[in-house]
């Protein structure tokens, strides 16, 4: 196979990239042929002999792949061959295949691409570990994230406003600032031409702030730790910028607040039910559109130790990817499944897609309606349901049990959600004109033939099977609705609808 080795230890240009043999996993690791290798900085430390983990040379950097899952271990038996996977490599992911443990390998929901999959984890899991499990930031309060613009910046930047906090963004440029005002920070202060501990006074109107997370270091920690709010929390994260600060304690004593630190791979380790709650809420939020990563630039693996440069340069902003293998072969699956994922039902692909009149509708009274798009079942849409509803059935909401427990590890919707989705699905497939008011009116022979998981997505097939005219000038329509989850062979939902219109 093909990968960037580092045969000595050093900076990004003593990397070479060469052919090697394919790594074999042992009885518990998987060989994953790797799609994309995100870039972080851990791995200019690594290739440097300077970060915690020190490999044995030579080896391949890059620490977080996505791909698909090329074989298993005799003891895995949780994952299969051909799977989507995100993957928790450590290093070994600049290269065309990796081998990981199964149990840092978790498989990418249906709707995630592969660049975002392998983008994600390792900057939101730790801005996320930092603000929920160590700051528990609350909504309301004031957060100053340091680097704002970088992979674990600008994930606090989004996550922090996602959880309600004021977020200060700081970083070094204006077009740096920008990326960060467009992920929604409220304030920015560019560190490198403002005093930072005067522009946090002045923001909070001299309370200061509540939270500070920090993953450069050096100069910028005292003024920032000057600037922090009574009962403040202080997040040391990272040293970027090379050294590490040298705090008076006195401030902390002065202000009663905590400097605590933050270690997301020991973290994912020691606590790794606590960690795997945390990955499902992020995917959760991805695939919500809450949080998303920004792409800076796309690397083809050849040119990887470039990627690695232009991190060390400062020039970075968000995530730098690395694409590896075949993504022709990749491109026209993605194609193949789309287009079968967007044929409608039946021979009906010319159906009038509104009805002016009930003539329009009588005519078409046996016919499919179509197919609706899909739409995903994720833990938040159920979490949600559960609270609306009071049902709060472990097998709906408990997220650790389930994955003790449950078949695949997931927890399972509420049959009456996915029934509640069929009026939303239906409007695609029925777009009335000139109505003046539709009324869901009941369902018939309901059921629910096969479960829904949690990340699954859905669709709804529906047939007109009755029109009929009502006493006060209305009508009533019969649908047989079909509701089927991707990969399912059984329907997740049957039922007759009564839809009442005027
Ligand atoms: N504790 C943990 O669990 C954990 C997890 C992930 C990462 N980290 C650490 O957090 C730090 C940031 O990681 P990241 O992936 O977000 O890196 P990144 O994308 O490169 O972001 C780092 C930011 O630091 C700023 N910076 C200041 N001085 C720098 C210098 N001399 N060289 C490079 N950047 C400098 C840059 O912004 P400006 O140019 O705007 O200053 C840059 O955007 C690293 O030290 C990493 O090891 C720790």
């Amino acid at each position: 196979m093909k990968a960037i080795l580092c045969t000595r230890f050093g900076l990004p240009d003593q990397l070479i990239y060469t052919e090697t043999k394919n790594p074999v996993p042992k009885e518990d690791e998987v060989l994953i042929a790797v799609k994309a290798c995100s870039v972080n900085f851990p791995d200019i430390l690594i290739i440097q002999n300077k970060y915690q983990f020190k490999p044995e040379l030579p080896f391949s950097p890059g620490g977080e792949v996505s791909g698909l899952v090329e074989a298993v271990g005799t003891k895995v038996k949780n994952l299969k061959k051909g799977q989507r996977v995100l993957a928790l490599c450590g290093w070994g992911g600049f290269a065309e295949k990796v081998v990981v443990k199964a149990d840092r390998i978790f498989p990418i929901p249906p709707d995630l691409d592969y660049l975002t999959a392998a983008s994600t984890l390792y900057t939101f899991g730790t801005a996320y570990h930092a603000l929920k499990d160590r700051a528990i930031l609350q909504a309301g309060e004031t957060l100053l994230v340091l680097g704002a613009s970088g992979g674990v910046g600008l994930a606090a930047v989004e996550l922090g406003k996602a959880m309600g906090a004021k977020v200060i963004a700081a970083a070094s440029s204006a077009e740096k600032l920008a990326i960060c005002q467009a992920k929604g920070a409220d304030e920015r202060i560019n560190y490198e031409q403002e005093n930072l501990k005067e522009r946090i006074k002045e923001i909070t109107e001299g309370k200061g702030v509540d939270v500070v997370l920090d993953v450069v270091g050096g100069k910028y920690a005292e003024p920032a730790l000057r600037g922090m709010a009574w009962k403040g929390r202080y997040l040391v994260v990272g040293f970027a910028a090379g050294d590490i600060p040298q705090l008076p304690f006195n401030l902390v004593l002065l202000k009663g607040c905590a400097v605590m630190g933050v270690f997301w791979g020991r973290f994912s380790q020691e606590e790794p039910k606590k960690n795997q709650q945390n990955i499902m809420e992020l995917l959760s939020m991805i695939q919500s559109g809450k949080i998303s990563q920004h792409i800076h630039k796309v690397y083809d693996l050849e040119s990887a130790p470039n990627a690695l440069q232009e991190l060390l340069d400062r020039k970075v902003m968000g995530k730098a990817i690395v694409k590896v293998g075949d993504w022709e072969e990749e491109k026209k699956a993605i194609q193949k499944s789309l287009s079968q994922n967007t044929k409608p039902i039946g021979s009906n692909a010319s159906i009038p897609i509104s009805f002016k009149t009930l003539g329009d509708l009588k005519k078409h009274v046996g016919q499919e309606l179509g197919i609706s798009s899909w739409t995903t079942v994720s833990q938040e849409v159920i979490q949600k349901f559960a609270e609306t509803t009071d049902d709060f059935q472990w097998i709906h909401v408990d997220t650790e049990k389930a994955k003790a427990l449950l078949p695949g590890g997931k927890n399972i919707a509420h049959g009456y959600l996915t029934l509640s989705l069929v009026p939303k699905l239906l409007v695609d497939l029925l777009p009335l004109e000139g109505i003046e008011m539709a009324l869901n009116y009941g369902v018939n022979k309901v059921r629910f033939p096969a479960p829904v998981y949690s990340g699954d997505q859905v669709r709804l097939k529906a047939r007109l099977i009755n029109v009929e005219e009502t006493n006060d000038g209305g009508f009533k329509l019969f649908i047989y609705a079909e509701m089927e989850s991707r990969g399912s062979e059984k329907p997740v939902c049957v039922a007759e609808l009564i839809t009442l219109i005027r």
